[in-house]
């Protein structure tokens, strides 16, 4: 029997199979994103809207609410980055919520996952949940969550992939997108940004010294990466 209702003969209604798709897939993504968490003994699950967090440094008009990049996604984004990856060196999450994208990417072969978040209340979950699993995994990478704004965030020689779901509006990208622009020019290396839900695109599509390298829907997400091809 086929899946595709358009195969079915004219006026024929979908098949049942056609029509459980959908909460099918729906039901194994939520299964996962429950199982992650309860198997690993973390919390990334829940989306927190940033009212009533505690924000020091950074504008939290232009910030979005956490809410975690799905664990199929990731694992789809992290087989896809690896004939991309240079090795080593270190991942950056910027506006890392609870660190969800750090745990997943410690399984990619970084030596350092960093995370740049504004949220104090969000560090101190990332903070427990990288504790957490490095321990239950047995791993020797290094995590590192950095309270801050990610346009302040003084990026380094070993920074190479960067990793943004939306987080911010475009004031706070721009800045950004400059910020690496500068540290790639004082530091040449290959470096690749990985812009999931890109809402903002045509910021990164305006720097001639980037090119997209993917652009794919998997999994519920859009992920587009760009590099700079050295
Ligand atoms: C959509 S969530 C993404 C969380 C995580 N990267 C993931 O994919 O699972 C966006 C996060 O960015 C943070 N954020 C927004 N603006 C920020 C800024 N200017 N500096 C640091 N973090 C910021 C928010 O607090 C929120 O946790």
């Amino acid at each position: 029997m086929s899946a595709n209702p358009q195969s079915s003969s004219k006026g024929r209604r979908p098949s049942w199979r056609y029509r459980l798709r959908r909460p099918a897939l729906w039901l194994n993504r939520w299964t996962v994103e429950r199982w992650f968490d309860c198997w690993f003994g973390v919390e990334t699950g829940q989306l927190v809207p940033l009212g009533g967090l505690t924000i020091p440094r950074g504008d939290r008009s232009l910030g979005n609410h956490y809410e975690p990049t799905r664990v199929l996604g990731l694992w789809w984004l992290f087989r896809a980055l690896r004939p991309l990856c240079p090795p080593g060196g270190a991942f950056v999450d910027l506006g890392c919520g609870k660190g969800r994208v750090l745990l997943l990417a410690s399984g990619a072969g970084f030596n350092v996952l960093r995370g740049v978040e504004f949220a104090r209340e969000l560090c101190e979950v990332a903070r427990r949940n990288c504790a957490i699993y490095k321990a239950r995994r047995g791993l020797a990478c290094e995590f590192q969550v950095l309270e801050g704004d990610v346009a302040q965030f003084a990026i380094c020689a070993e920074d190479q992939v960067f990793f943004l779901f939306n987080p911010f509006g475009a004031p706070v990208l721009q800045q950004v997108l400059d910020n690496l622009s500068a540290s790639v020019r004082a530091q040449p290396r290959r470096v690749l940004l990985v812009y999931a839900n890109p809402v903002h695109q045509e910021l990164v599509q305006a720097q001639s010294w980037l090119h997209k390298v993917l652009d794919q829907s998997a999994m519920g997400h859009h992920f587009v990466v760009y590099s700079n091809e050295i």
